[in-house]
């Protein structure tokens, strides 16, 4: 595997290989000395033109704790804002010896555009594109759902519910693929005006009410965030009534069953999209997914770097 792009080019077994190698490494965290040598001599480029907190610098923990050398671009004080293109600033960085490229952008493709228009060697990572994919994301919530539900190797017939603003969402859309090539199955919900037309296309059942997906009993309840960046004014409406239909909160929390696992990509709008006490509740495993959010980086840098057995 050269790059990672899409869940959607991701095989059950190469999937697997991911979780399992992300499991090892993590490990690795636990450790007083958390390092090893196995990407000694490569640079990773950490291009973020779009904000991120825990993503970037979960990539950064990750390439440091391979011992490979790492470098953070981010566009506010890059050339990018005075406008160079993506293709020269991407032909810059290759000069500069980058072996891998982890990019996150506000335009869907960016990250496909990048790996296959011949711009560049290095090998590309998906940090979020647009609306269209986020899929270290999905493996991290793969890895969390497996690890609190303990599932074994795949996910098969794990019933996920993801909320909110499906939409606008790369996390959902890579969660979609990845969740179901593990065997699990997906429905998504949401208002009307923020659920894609022909979502089911993807294999999923989608619900334009909360409380009926919830009273099907989900084993995992996925809440995504409002992303207002993303939006007119039309799609959301008003927050209060967005948070009286969508939030997950008092009654809905209530009627989680007790060992439903609750996600959230982050960041949160506390309040809007989830309660403090769904957030805090034992359930949540939110803190949870940051920490193998630096586990899965390290898989798949060292996969697209190194490849092979660990
Ligand atoms: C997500 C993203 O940026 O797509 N956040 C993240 O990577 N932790 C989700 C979001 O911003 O809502």
């Amino acid at each position: 595997m050269k790059h990672l792009i899409s869940t959607s080019d991701l095989s059950r077994a190469d999937a697997i290989a991911l979780l399992n190698n992300a499991q090892e490494l993590g490990a690795v965290s636990q450790r007083e000395v958390k390092r090893l040598p196995a990407l000694r001599g490569k640079t990773v480029v950490n291009l973020f033109v779009e904000n991120s907190t825990r993503t970037r610098i979960s990539f950064e923990i990750a390439a440091t704790r391979l011992s490979a050398d790492v470098i953070n671009f981010s566009a506010a004080t890059s050339s990018l804002s005075k406008g160079e293109s993506l293709k020269d600033t991407a032909q810059t960085l290759q000069a500069l010896g980058a072996d891998a490229i982890v990019i996150r952008h506000p335009a869907s493709g960016a990250a496909h555009n990048l790996a296959h228009r011949g711009w560049v060697n290095a090998s590309i990572v998906n940090a979020g594109d647009g609306s269209h994919e986020h899929p270290t994301q999905a493996l991290l919530d793969a890895l969390t759902i497996r690890q609190r539900l303990q599932t074994g190797e795949d996910l098969q017939s794990v019933n996920v519910l993801i909320v909110g603003d499906i939409k606008h969402s790369r996390v959902a859309r890579s969660n979609i693929h990845l969740l179901q090539t593990l065997g699990a199955k997906v429905e998504v919900a949401g208002p009307p005006t923020l659920m894609p037309t022909g979502i089911e296309e993807l294999g999923v059942t989608s619900s334009l009410s909360f409380e009926d997906s919830l009273a099907k009993k989900p084993d995992v309840v996925m809440m995504l965030r409002v992303q207002r960046e993303r939006m007119n004014d039309n799609q959301l409406g008003s927050e209060r009534d967005y948070a009286k239909h969508w939030s997950l909160a008092d009654e809905r929390l209530r009627s989680l069953s007790a060992n439903c696992l609750i996600l959230h990509p982050g960041p949160m709008n506390r309040g809007l999209e989830i309660s403090s006490e769904a957030a805090d509740d034992p359930r949540s495993a939110i803190l949870e997914q940051v920490a193998n959010g630096v586990s899965v980086r390290m898989a798949v840098l060292y996969q697209v770097l190194a490849g092979g057995e660990l």
